[in-house]
Order: structure tokens, then C-alpha cells, then sequence
């Protein structure tokens, strides 16, 4: 009796368990309604469009057709430039280890990673060092511990401690759970905590973790420069991010990151087609004998063939929408798409190669200046943000004698006479200007990641941080909520306790 009544129960478990179509009567409510998407759109092929043509690909199957649309070059704000024949990331340049999406494009790509060296780092007020490394660890630690007290190790067990919550993404994206905008996504991470970062400053942020100013103006303000081109007025979070871009471990895609997008390009079997796009316009057609409405979207663009446009079922747009960026207009969309006025900060990245002036960081002896990045606290003097030895993103072993290329980040173009005065003597120099990523001013209110039915905007993520694995994290998450939204699998999105609920999972 028992076997038997067990038996019937296990055979309608399997019943109920037979996944949507997949035969049996279950297939009838949920996706079996709805056809598959035959187009769908995504504009740049930068990182984040790249990827995410790569994880729709993923959810919506072989059949679906992808167009990516590019107006420049693939790769976006991931691009090399030419310096003395050899070729420097000028853009988007360091991962972290903890880069899941990053790691794991780079091992299906067959891309090989090369590590970032490890440097001794100085910060400099504008008048003098005020700290900095020495090679010899122990020593490092003292003068840590003598300049800032336990600051320096409780800030290193702080952003652990971050670090481990926002870890948790990788967990809820390879359960394929999505979210419907930034402030859910990072909500889901870590709470009402994550979200309240976004409307704090860094400086606000560390103080009240018992930070002291004078650490937060010395050392966590430098590091802020050197990876947002702002100081410590950054909000929380994308400050917590930047502190992790001085972790060990930092490593780059060997040939340049950018490979990664036309890697992923190319995995994803979508269709590149270069060209600006002008406009999404929201349509309507009829469609079968029952005569049933269909909505699509049509895009219009300029090609080398000229003003052309197609019709695409789902957008995701892979760009920041910010006019001088990406000057798209949008009609017959209801309710209408707001403005987006949030300002891009400008950075130029400039290559020097040259030989560095020790004597204005307090150096006699040339010889005897042995750093390979100055950071630089907020002061009128000083002009740049920061300035690193790279090695070119091939043949990094094959360093130039004698002197360095040296990486400058500043707000403006670098003088001749800044030039001057930052390097002893130089011959090649190189710069690229970037609308960089958002300029931060807390509180923070991001822009909506659902713009329409189904059109997409991945660049939201970057009102909570902009950097690679971001977008990838971004990208994952469009391609999830697009899949969802599509066949109306509502349970899979904006799930409250998904870290507790998973945790009893496997
Ligand atoms: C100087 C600098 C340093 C950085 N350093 C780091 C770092 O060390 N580590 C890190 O992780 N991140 C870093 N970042 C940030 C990182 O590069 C970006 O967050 C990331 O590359 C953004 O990728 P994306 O695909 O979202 O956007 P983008 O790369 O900007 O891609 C958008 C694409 O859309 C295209 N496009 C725009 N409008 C249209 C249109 N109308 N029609 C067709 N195409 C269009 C653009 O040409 C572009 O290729 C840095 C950025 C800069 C600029
Ligand atoms: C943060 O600020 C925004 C904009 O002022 C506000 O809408 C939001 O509710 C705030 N969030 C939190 C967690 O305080
Ligand atoms: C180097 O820096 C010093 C200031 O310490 C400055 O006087 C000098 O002009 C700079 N340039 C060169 C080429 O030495
Ligand atoms: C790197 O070095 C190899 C051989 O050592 C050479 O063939 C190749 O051209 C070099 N590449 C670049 C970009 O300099």
C-alpha cells in the first residue's frame, strides 16, 4: 500500500516537474502561448553589448537572430592605443581576480590573461609624498601602522566583507534569477545597507565606519582618482569598488581586453552591424488570421549604405544614453523615456614615454626612485590623478631600457609645461579623451533598466559603479529579464531572500 502510494506520488512529481514544452499538458500556460523572439537588437558592442549578445544567445536559443550595432569600434571604452609601435590599454584596463563573468569569457574565448605587476605605490599631496611602499613587506606594514594606526588593515577586512556580499550575484545569475532595476539588484546583495551606499559619499561611508579623515584623505581619495577621476565624493559603493582595483591579483586579457568583445561577438553568432543608430520607434502590426496586434520596434540607422531600418521584437540598449554619447531618440514609446542628465566625467589617458622628474617628488637621486604609480590627493597642484608604469598588452616582457611608458589620468589635456615639469626628459607622447564613466554625486537615483515592454537599458549599472565586469554582471541580467518578461515567468524576477532560499538549494 505504502510502495504503491509512494510510486503514484514519485510519478506525479515527474509529472509536474517536466519542464515547460516539454510534453504533456504542462506546456499550455506559461511559454507555450508566446512565440520565441525572431530579432533581437542590441546597440554598442562594447563589453556590455558584446556580452549580453552572448547570454541572449544563451536563454533564447540558436534560432533567435542578433544584431549588434556599433558605431565606432568594438570594444567601446575597452580599446588600445599605438604608442612607439606597441599598443597600451587606454580604456578599461585592470580585473579583478574576483571577476567571475570576466574569468570565465576568457577561458570559453581561449583568451589568455596577462597579470598586472604588482608596483610599489606612492601618494602625493600636490607638495610632497606623504606615503609611500617600500619592497619590503614587514617594513610596508609598520610604516602602515606607524602613518594610520589599524586603518590600513581594518579597511582591507571592511571591503572583504563587501566583497563577500556582492560575490552572492554569481550564485542568483547561475540560478537564472533577475532583477528589474540597479536599486533590486543590489538590494538582493546586501540589503538595505547596499542600497543606503548609493546615497552616501565614500568619505561619509568610511567615517562612519570609524575611518580616520586623515586616512580617507591620504590614501583612499588618491585611489579614488586614480580609478573614477573623483575623490572620496564618490558614492559608497563604486568607492568600495575602487579600493578593490589596488587588491593583488589584478590581471588584463593578453592582445588587449577588447578581444573579449569581439570574442564574444563571435560566440554568440550575432550579426555586427556597424552603424549609428538614430532612433527606436515603438510599432505595431497585425499579424496571423485571428488578425492579433503585435508590437516590434523599429530601428533607424546610418550605414555606409545609408539611413536604413529593421524591426526587432526586443532592444537592449548597450550604451550609456547620455547626448553626447549616444544620441538616440525614442518615439512612440508610452509612457515616454525620460531625459538622462547624468554627466559623464572626462578623463585623458596619456602615454609618456620618458624618463619621470624624482626631483619634484622629493627625489636627489633618480636612481633611487623606485615607484611605479603616484596617486594624488585632491590639491590645485595636482593637476593629474595618477601616473603608472603599464607594459603594452603584448610582449610585456620586453620592457623598454632604461626608461618607462608611463599611464597619466587627468581631466584635461597635459601641458607642455606639465610635461615638463613631470618628466626629467620624454619623447613619445599619446593621448586618448574619454566621456569616462558617470560623474557620482550621492544620492544616486538610477535610471530604469526596463525602458519599455521589452527594451532594455544595461548602462543603468553604472549609477551604482561603472567597470567591466559591471556591464557583464548587467548584461546577464538583461538577458535574463528579457527571457522572463518574454514568457511572463514573473517568479523570476525581483525574488525576495534569495540568499537564505538558495543557501537550502543546490
Ligand atoms: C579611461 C578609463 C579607464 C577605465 N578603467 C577601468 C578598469 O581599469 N577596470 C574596469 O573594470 N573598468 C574600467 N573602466 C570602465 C569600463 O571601461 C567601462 O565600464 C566598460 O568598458 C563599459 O562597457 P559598456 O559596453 O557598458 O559601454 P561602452 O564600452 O561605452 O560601449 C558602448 C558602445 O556603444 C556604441 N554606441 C554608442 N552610441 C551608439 C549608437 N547610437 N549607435 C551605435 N553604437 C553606439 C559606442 O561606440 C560604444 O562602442 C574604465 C573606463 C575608462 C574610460
Ligand atoms: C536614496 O535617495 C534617493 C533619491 O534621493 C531616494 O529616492 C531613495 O529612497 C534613497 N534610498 C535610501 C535607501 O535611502
Ligand atoms: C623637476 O621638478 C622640479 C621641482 O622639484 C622643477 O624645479 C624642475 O623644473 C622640474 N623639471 C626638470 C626637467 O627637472
Ligand atoms: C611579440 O614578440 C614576438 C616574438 O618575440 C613577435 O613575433 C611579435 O611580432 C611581437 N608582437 C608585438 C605586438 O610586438
Amino acid at each position: 500500500m505504502a510502495a504503491w502510494v509512494s510510486a503514484a506520488a514519485a510519478f506525479l512529481l515527474l509529472f509536474l516537474l517536466q519542464p515547460p514544452g516539454g510534453g504533456g499538458l504542462s506546456s499550455s500556460a506559461s511559454q507555450g502561448l508566446r512565440r520565441p523572439p525572431a530579432k533581437i537588437g542590441v546597440i554598442g558592442a562594447g563589453i556590455g553589448g558584446t556580452s549580453a549578445a552572448y547570454f541572449l544567445r544563451q536563454k533564447f536559443g540558436r534560432d533567435v537572430q542578433i544584431d549588434v550595432f556599433e558605431k565606432g569600434e568594438v570594444g567601446g571604452r575597452l580599446a588600445t592605443l599605438n604608442v612607439e609601435g606597441k599598443y597600451y590599454e587606454a580604456g578599461g584596463t585592470i580585473i579583478h581576480p574576483l571577476n567571475l563573468h570576466m574569468k570565465h569569457f576568457v577561458k570559453e574565448l581561449g583568451l589568455s590573461v596577462s597579470a598586472i605587476q604588482d608596483g610599489l605605490r606612492g601618494f602625493y599631496s600636490g607638495e610632497e609624498l606623504v606615503f609611500e611602499e617600500s619592497g619590503w613587506y614587514i617594513w610596508n606594514f609598520l610604516k602602515l601602522l606607524w602613518h594610520y594606526g589599524l586603518n590600513a588593515l581594518r579597511m582591507y577586512l571592511w571591503e572583504e566583507e563587501i566583497l563577500d556580499k556582492f560575490m552572492r550575484i554569481y550564485r542568483y545569475q547561475s540560478h537564472d534569477y533577475a532583477f528589474s532595476t540597479s536599486e533590486a539588484l543590489l538590494h538582493a546583495l546586501g540589503g538595505s545597507d547596499f542600497l543606503q551606499r548609493l546615497n552616501q559619499t565614500m568619505d561619509e561611508s568610511m567615517q562612519r565606519a570609524g575611518f580616520s579623515q586623515k586616512f580617507i584623505n591620504e590614501i583612499v581619495t588618491p585611489v579614488m582618482r586614480y580609478n573614477y577621476g573623483q575623490g572620496a565624493s564618490i558614492n559608497g559603493f563604486v568607492g568600495v569598488v575602487a579600493l578593490t582595483g589596488t587588491d593583488p591579483g589584478l590581471w588584463s586579457i593578453e592582445g588587449g581586453n577588447k578581444r573579449a568583445c569581439s570574442g564574444l561577438l563571435e560566440a554568440s553568432k550575432a550579426q555586427l552591424t556597424p552603424g549609428t543608430v538614430l532612433s527606436v520607434e515603438g510599432k505595431t502590426r497585425q499579424e496571423g488570421r485571428s488578425g492579433g496586434a503585435v508590437k516590434f520596434y523599429e530601428v533607424m540607422y546610418n550605414s555606409a549604405t545609408g539611413l536604413t531600418s529593421d524591426s526587432y521584437d526586443i532592444i537592449v540598449i548597450a550604451t550609456p544614453l547620455h547626448p553626447k554619447i549616444a544620441n538616440i531618440a525614442f518615439h512612440n514609446i508610452k509612457p515616454s523615456i525620460p531625459g538622462f542628465s547624468r554627466p559623464y566625467e572626462p578623463i585623458v589617458t596619456t602615454f609618456i614615454h620618458g624618463q619621470i622628474n624624482a626631483s619634484l617628488f622629493g627625489y636627489k637621486d633618480p636612481s633611487q626612485f623606485t615607484l611605479s604609480d603616484v596617486f594624488t590627493m585632491e590639491n590645485p597642484n595636482a593637476f593629474f590623478y595618477s601616473l603608472s608604469v603599464v607594459s603594452p598588452v603584448q610582449n610585456t616582457t620586453d620592457p623598454f631600457l632604461g626608461s618607462h611608458v608611463w599611464k597619466a589620468f587627468s581631466a584635461e589635456s597635459l601641458t607642455k609645461e606639465q610635461l615638463t615639469l613631470l618628466f626629467a626628459s620624454y619623447d613619445a607622447v599619446e593621448e586618448k579623451k574619454w566621456l569616462a564613466y558617470p560623474h557620482y554625486s550621492p544620492p544616486e537615483k538610477c535610471p530604469p533598466v526596463i525602458l519599455h515592454d521589452h527594451m532594455y537599458y544595461l548602462n543603468s549599472i553604472e549609477c551604482v559603479a561603472s567597470a567591466m565586469e559591471m556591464s557583464a554582471i548587467s548584461a546577464k541580467n538583461v538577458a535574463l529579464l528579457a527571457y522572463h518578461r518574454w514568457y511572463n515567468k514573473v517568479d523570476m524576477i525581483d525574488q525576495e531572500d534569495l540568499h537564505e532560499r538558495l543557501k537550502t538549494e543546490l
